[in-house]
């Protein structure tokens, strides 16, 4: 028999276990930034060796990182399902998890492309990120491979369908406050059930089963719930 086509949307909250700070959550990165200043396309132009130095922290943090138990939760419901994971991270924990298939909508902090065509994408290895303030890579210009505000979600259209196709969909760590990612929710079928995982949960549609926990602990339950149903 087929498995069953389980679509999870992952957002900051659940690299929060790895020591990853989410946006908005006190402490979160917003209160020591501005957001105008590092995560917009203005302020890319305005400034790019601060945004440099900005993605460079974030990298130096994230090569400290490891997948949480949440991470390798979602990683051993392959055994039983046909797993795909949407998320707005730019972190890779999960790919370092071993999830087979992560689609990323906001990016990738460890990738940068070249400002005059940014179909030239390259993996930074760490040694890189201590050089890279104003950094060119054979000859080009390079920009984080993230999607800043003010610019267009690539990935959002195969997220989409992926949502549509969903027999299950599970949303974690995430204020549902970024569009588009946030209106994902609306494409599940009807009938289809909806979990979502967050200790401090936004309001959701009736019908969305809340399980008001951490990532870690809400993958558990989510694992003996599926194996229930
Ligand atoms: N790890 C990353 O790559 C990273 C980190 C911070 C922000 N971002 C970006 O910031 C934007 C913010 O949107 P967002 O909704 O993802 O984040 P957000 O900061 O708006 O919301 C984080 C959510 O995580 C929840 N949370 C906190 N601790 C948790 C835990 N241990 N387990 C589960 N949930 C927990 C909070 O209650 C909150 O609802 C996104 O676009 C994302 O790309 C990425």
């Amino acid at each position: 028999m087929a498995k069953k086509k389980l679509v999870i949307s992952t957002g900051a909250g659940m690299s929060a276990e790895s020591g990853i700070n989410t946006f908005r959550d006190a402490g979160g990165l917003w209160e020591n930034y501005r957001v105008e200043d590092v995560a917009s396309a203005d302020g890319f132009r305005r400034n790019p060796a601060l945004i440099h130095e900005f993605y460079n922290a974030r990298r130096r943090e994230l090569l400290k990182a490891r997948p949480n138990a949440g991470h390798l939760g979602l990683v051993k419901l392959e055994k039983d399902f046909d797993v795909y994971v949407i998320t707005q991270n730019v972190d890779n924990l999960h790919e370092k998890a071993g999830s087979s298939n992560v689609l990323h909508l906001h990016g990738e902090l460890m990738k940068v492309r070249a400002l005059d065509n940014e179909t030239k994408v390259w993996e930074l290895k760490p040694d890189m990120i201590e050089t890279t303030l104003e950094t060119v890579i054979d000859g080009h210009r390079v920009r984080p491979h993230i999607v800043f505000f003010q610019e267009a979600v690539p990935n959002i259209e195969p997220a989409i369908e992926l949502v549509k196709q969903a027999d299950v969909f599970v949303v974690i760590g995430t204020s549902l406050n970024v569009y588009p990612a946030a209106g994902l929710l609306h494409y599940v079928r009807p009938g289809v059930p909806v979990y979502y995982i967050d200790p401090n949960p936004a309001s959701v549609p009736g019908g969305v089963t809340v399980l008001p926990m951490k990532a870690s602990e809400g993958v558990e339950e989510l694992a003996r719930i599926l194996a229930k149903a």
